[in-house]
């Protein structure tokens, strides 16, 4: 079987210019990170791409213990900074608590922010936290003294690209994210390669 190509972007924004924190919806509340809410942000972030495109390109996000593994290596990270990772919660008809959306952020080696992973689980968008979310991470990482934000999006998730692009994020690369067909992949192996035959583009020699 052959390799998929996946493009993606890397976006950047300033956190120098002045920014507006952008409340959330009625209901909804955000929740700092503290170690013991480790296993709620793998567990939302699972909810949150298990069906999206990122899971083909990234497939430990379609599987829960990969967003498991993912968010032990985020929080392992020399540069986690907990004042960008952020969960949203509401509480359900029931009182009980409903885990609605997860970011986490690091300073890379550069001493650059970089937003991990941005999720908001199905049935709880397109009401702004996703805008939300992002804005109060920007305001951890400018808090922490940082002075420009980067993520990398894959091309055809079209809603995450505008989304970023209306906080401010420019293009500023165009990468390639090579998937090898893996036996280990039964749930998507299927479609990687008929997703990827409809999105991904060669990489030029
Ligand atoms: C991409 C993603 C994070 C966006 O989250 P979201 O909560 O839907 O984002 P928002 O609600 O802030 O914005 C989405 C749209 O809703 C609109 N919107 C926001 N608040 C609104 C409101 N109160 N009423 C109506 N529409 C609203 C926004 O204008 C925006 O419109 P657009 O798509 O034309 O730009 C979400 O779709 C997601 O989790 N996707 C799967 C995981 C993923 O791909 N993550 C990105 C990885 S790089």
């Amino acid at each position: 079987m052959e390799s998929t190509y996946f493009k993606r972007f890397r976006m950047d924004a300033d956190l120098t210019a002045p920014r507006r924190p952008q409340p959330l919806p009625p209901g909804y509340r955000f929740v700092a990170w503290n170690e013991a809410l480790l296993d709620v942000h793998a567990r939302t972030k699972f909810r949150s791409f298990r069906s999206e495109i990122d899971a083909l390109v990234f497939p430990c996000l379609g599987d829960l213990e990969g967003c498991r593994r993912l968010m032990r290596e985020i929080r392992n990270k020399s540069g986690f900074l907990p004042v960008a990772t952020w969960l949203v919660v509401r509480n359900d008809a029931g009182g009980d608590l409903e885990w609605c959306a997860t970011i986490q952020g690091v300073v890379d080696k550069l001493g650059m922010g970089s937003i991990q992973n941005i999720g908001v689980v199905p049935g709880h968008r397109g009401c702004g936290l996703g805008t939300s979310l992002i804005e109060q991470a920007i305001a951890g990482f400018r808090g922490h003294g940082l002075r420009r934000v980067s993520l990398e999006v894959t091309a055809d998730n079209s809603r995450a690209v505008r989304l970023y692009q209306r906080l401010g994020f420019r293009r500023a690369k165009t990468v390639y994210k090579v998937v090898e067909p893996s036996a280990e992949a039964p749930v998507y192996g299927a479609s990687i390669s008929s997703v990827g035959s409809r999105l991904a583009e060669p990489v030029c020699p």
